[in-house]
C-alpha cells in the first residue's frame, strides 16, 4: 500500500487535466491517470505517475476501481475532467430545431452518465481513506439560474444534469463516505480543444491558457473551506448559483 495519497485524476487526456496533472507532479504529488488513451504517453515527468486506460463502459470503470481498492491505493484528491461540447457527432445547438436525439444522448452520455458511473463505484475506495476533495469539472453554462442566453441545449442541460446528480451523490456519501467533500467548478473559458470554434468573442485576457486554468484550480482547492459538503465554485473562487 502506497502511504503517501495521490491524486486520481480521470478524464486524463483532456488539456485542462494535463496542465492540472503536471501541476501537481511540479509539486511532488503521485497521480493515478485515468483515460481513453495511455497519458504516461503525453507526460513528461513520470517519475510518480501511473496511467490507466479506461473505454469508460462500467466494466471497465469498475475494473480499475476494484483494482485500486485491491492494491489499498491511497487517494486524497480525485478530479473528473470528462467533458464534450463538441465532437465528429455533437455540434452545439442553437435553435430547438437543431435538437436531435442522438446529439441530446451524446452529451449526456459524455457530461453526465460517465461521471455518475464513477461517482457510483468511486465510493468503495473512498470511504476507505481520509479526507478526500472530490473536484468535478461541470461548468457555469450548466447554471440553471445563470442562463440568460439560452442556446447549447445537449450541453447545458447534461452539466445542469450533473450538477444535480452531485447534489444527490454529495448527500449519500455523506451517509457512507463521510470524509468525502465536492468541488463543482467552473475554469473559466479555457484554450483547448473543447472552446476551439467558440473563441472568436472571447476577449483575450479571458481565455486561458491551461497552464493558468490549472495553477488556479490548485489555487482554489488549496483555499476551499472543506467544511462545506459541496460548493460549485468558478476560476477566481466566487460560488455559482445552482
Ligand atoms: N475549456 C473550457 O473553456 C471549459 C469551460 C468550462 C468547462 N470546461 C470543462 O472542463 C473539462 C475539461 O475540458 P477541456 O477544455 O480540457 O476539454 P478537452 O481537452 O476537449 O477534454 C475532453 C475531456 O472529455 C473526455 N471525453 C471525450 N470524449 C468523451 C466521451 N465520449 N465520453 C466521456 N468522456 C469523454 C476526455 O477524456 P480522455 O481523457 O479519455 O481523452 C477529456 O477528459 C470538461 O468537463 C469541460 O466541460 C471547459
Amino acid at each position: 500500500m502506497s502511504t503517501t495519497p495521490a491524486a486520481l485524476v480521470i478524464g486524463a487526456g483532456s488539456s485542462l487535466a494535463q496542465a492540472t496533472i503536471n501541476e501537481l507532479l511540479t509539486h511532488g504529488k503521485a497521480v493515478i491517470a485515468v483515460s481513453r488513451s495511455d497519458v504516461s504517453k503525453t507526460i513528461e515527468d513520470k517519475s510518480r505517475l501511473a496511467g490507466l486506460v479506461s473505454d469508460y463502459s462500467e466494466e471497465s470503470i469498475e475494473e480499475i476501481i476494484a483494482g485500486l481498492v485491491a492494491e489499498e491505493s491511497s487517494v486524497d484528491q480525485v478530479f473528473i475532467f470528462n467533458g464534450v461540447l463538441h465532437n465528429g457527432s455533437i455540434t452545439p445547438e442553437k435553435r430547438l430545431e437543431q435538437v436531435s436525439e442522438t446529439q441530446l444522448l451524446n452529451s449526456f452520455r459524455a457530461n453526465t452518465v460517465v461521471p455518475a458511473l464513477w461517482l457510483k463505484h468511486l465510493k468503495k475506495l473512498l470511504r476507505k481513506q481520509g479526507q478526500v476533495l472530490l473536484t468535478v469539472l461541470s461548468a457555469r453554462v450548466g447554471s440553471i439560474s445563470d442562463n440568460r442566453k439560452g442556446g447549447w441545449y445537449g450541453y447545458r442541460a447534461s452539466k445542469a444534469a450533473l450538477n444535480m446528480l452531485l447534489k444527490s451523490v454529495a448527500i449519500e456519501y455523506q451517509r457512507e463516505a463521510k470524509n468525502v467533500s465536492f468541488l463543482v467548478y467552473h475554469p473559466g473559458t479555457t484554450d483547448t480543444p473543447l472552446s476551439k470554434p467558440f473563441q472568436r468573442n472571447v476577449s483575450p485576457e479571458n481565455l486561458f491558457t491551461p497552464d493558468f486554468a490549472a495553477r488556479k484550480l490548485l489555487e482554489v482547492i488549496n483555499d476551499l473551506d472543506r467544511t462545506e459538503l459541496i460548493q460549485f465554485r468558478d476560476w477566481d473562487g466566487n460560488s455559482i448559483s445552482w
